[in-house]
């Protein structure tokens, strides 16, 4: 089990001090109350997922800032479950023995959250799922369950939008003059909802713009670059320069169709359109050099808060009214189409 421990320790917690905390309006009658050290374990399916890697850093920054706000010791401890969903049950075992306040489960396989939410609810330990989204019948069997993420629909027309934008912007985009958009999906893992969600909301998304597209494959690359550029270049080797349009599922993966038409000495001007989702450094990186069509933009930094106000909230015992929480349980991020020309907003603002 790798466990990577972030742990943000103030010196309020490490000496255990009690405090006078001054509650209902700093009146006369001064409350003396323990200051709580929260602890808040967190697990995720591969910590070498871009994405999910990005989301984490900005989570334990978020924690970090958040105690220094509140004066609370907030201990974050990040669990690698290296794609097991065994290793992922064992690990939340680990935090709940350890006295975690709350659990952030990125799952691993988002069809079997049934040993975390009955260890959860057994020990009466709130559970936030996060970015791997579990059916709603599982999320409703206890109320001591939540998830956050994004409208996988949304960013699947968004990609579609970007794809449709510039086959009738761009003379090039066509190369063989057809009036028809000759397309490949890079699709995530089978099962995963983005996955499904990204490539049916994306391919209909450019026929309802109004252009006419052809399907000549598509191949299945787990989110992973290096995968992507394997299955990229055996199409290439197939298709060739009929290939006009990469619809890829995540950044990575449309980085890896890069990575193929770079090995296959391809010059840029007969690349395909490229276009992917999330705006990771390296997406934002490849829009701005106009190797991607455009990205779009899965807020992993909203993502990050929101989970890390909810934690802090179930913690320490506090209300959720101020986290728009839909059903009383989800939080979901909007996503935002990028193009070149708004690359900088998000490279320095993010
Ligand atoms: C992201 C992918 C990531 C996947 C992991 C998706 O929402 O777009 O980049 O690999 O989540 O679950």
């Amino acid at each position: 089990m790798t466990c990577i421990r972030a742990a943000f320790k103030s010196a309020l917690a490490a000496c255990g001090f009690l405090l006078c905390v001054c509650l209902g309006g700093c009146g006369k009658n001064n409350i003396e109350e323990e200051v709580k050290n929260i602890k808040i374990g967190v697990t995720v399916y591969d910590q070498y997922d871009t994405f999910v890697s990005q989301l984490i850093d900005r989570f334990n920054i978020y924690a970090s800032d958040k105690e220094a706000e509140s004066g609370i010791a907030i201990n974050v401890e990040v669990y690698n479950a290296a794609d097991s969903q065994s290793t992922q049950n064992s690990q939340v075992e680990t935090m709940i023995d350890d006295g975690c306040d709350v659990v952030c489960v990125n799952l691993v396989d988002r069809t079997e959250p049934t040993t975390i939410i009955d260890m959860a609810e057994k020990n009466d330990v709130p559970v936030i799922f996060f970015n791997r989204e579990l059916v709603g019948e599982d999320l409703e069997r206890w109320d001591k369950l939540y998830y956050v993420g994004a409208k996988a629909f949304e960013s699947g027309i968004m990609e579609g939008e970007i794809a449709a934008e510039v086959f009738k912007t761009d003379a090039d985009a066509d190369r063989n003059k057809d009036g028809i958009f000759q397309y490949i999906v890079l699709e995530g893992e089978a099962g995963h909802q983005d996955a499904i969600v990204r490539t049916e909301y994306s391919v209909s998304t450019i026929v309802d713009k109004g252009v006419e597209v052809e399907k000549l494959n598509y191949a299945i690359a787990n989110w992973n670059r290096a995968q992507a550029q394997t299955k990229m270049s055996q199409m290439l080797g197939e298709y060739g320069d009929k290939i006009e349009l990469v619809l890829a599922n995540n950044d990575d993966m449309a980085l890896g169709a890069i990575d193929a038409l770079k090995a296959a000495e391809i010059i840029p001007e007969k690349w395909p359109v490229i276009v992917g989702i999330d705006g990771t450094d390296v997406g934002l990186e490849a829009v701005k050099n106009k190797e991607m069509a455009g990205t779009v933009y899965n807020d992993k930094e909203g993502q990050a808060k929101a989970m890390l106000e909810l934690a802090y909230e179930l913690a320490t015992g506090g209300s959720l009214n101020g986290l728009e929480l839909e059903d009383g349980k989800y939080i979901r991020l909007p996503y935002e189409k990028v193009r070149a020309e708004d690359v900088d907003e998000y490279t320095h603002n993010k």
